[in-house]
């Protein structure tokens, strides 16, 4: 397929089963990662692979930041974060760690991490695999950046969740171009 098609009819697929992509195709999904756009080869991006039981270990950690957060969370609301983790067979976290005051600035440090997320996506839809982009609370808590070994500057961009998709996938839907893109022919 050729890459305009395969953009065009990208979908985020929020239902994914096993078996997820093998070693071989993170591998492969990740070198994709890593042909970001990325002003001054800073090569900000940093991903933790997160399958099997380690999902389990990431939901533990997401109620025990979630407890941290708010002592008063419900039962309900700390079972909904344990399972979390488990909507796909893998979990990518994927990390700008940032380098403040660098002529580099920040947010494009960040907006090469979010390219990289949207190559994986790609990468993963060609495979044949389906993938979700997700962020929510546990991306900016300081306590899960430190325990997945990272400093409260660094940023998680996101949670890529891979996997088989369940069910049919939904036909992309490309908005009307006139409503967001226009001609500028100067002032
Ligand atoms: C930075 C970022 C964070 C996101 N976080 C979430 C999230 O936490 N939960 C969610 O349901 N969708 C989230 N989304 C949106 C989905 O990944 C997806 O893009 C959206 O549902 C639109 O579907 P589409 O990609 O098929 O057009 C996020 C997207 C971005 C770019």
């Amino acid at each position: 397929m050729d890459v305009i098609t395969a953009i065009l009819g990208r979908v985020s697929c929020p239902k994914l089963v096993a078996p997820g992509p093998s070693a071989g195709e993170i591998d492969t999904i990740l070198r994709c990662a890593l042909r970001a756009p990325d002003h001054g080869l800073l090569r900000p991006w940093r991903f933790l692979v997160v399958e099997g039981e380690a999902r389990q270990a990431l939901g533990e950690l997401f109620v025990e930041a979630e407890r941290i957060r708010n002592p008063q969370a419900s039962a309900e609301a700390l079972d909904k974060l344990r399972r979390n983790p488990l909507r796909a067979p893998v979990v990518v976290v994927c990390v700008a760690a940032t380098v403040p005051g660098h002529k580099v600035p920040v947010i494009e440090q960040v907006a090469s991490t979010a390219a990289a997320v949207q190559n994986m996506q790609l990468a993963a839809d060609a495979l044949g695999y389906g993938a979700m982009w997700r962020t929510g609370p546990m991306a900016f808590d300081a306590h899960v950046k430190a325990c997945l070994g990272f400093e409260a500057k660094d940023e998680i961009v996101a949670f890529l969740y891979l996997g088989r998709v369940d069910g049919e996938r939904r036909r992309a839907e490309v908005p009307e171009l006139e409503a967001y893109a226009h001609r500028w022919t100067g002032r």
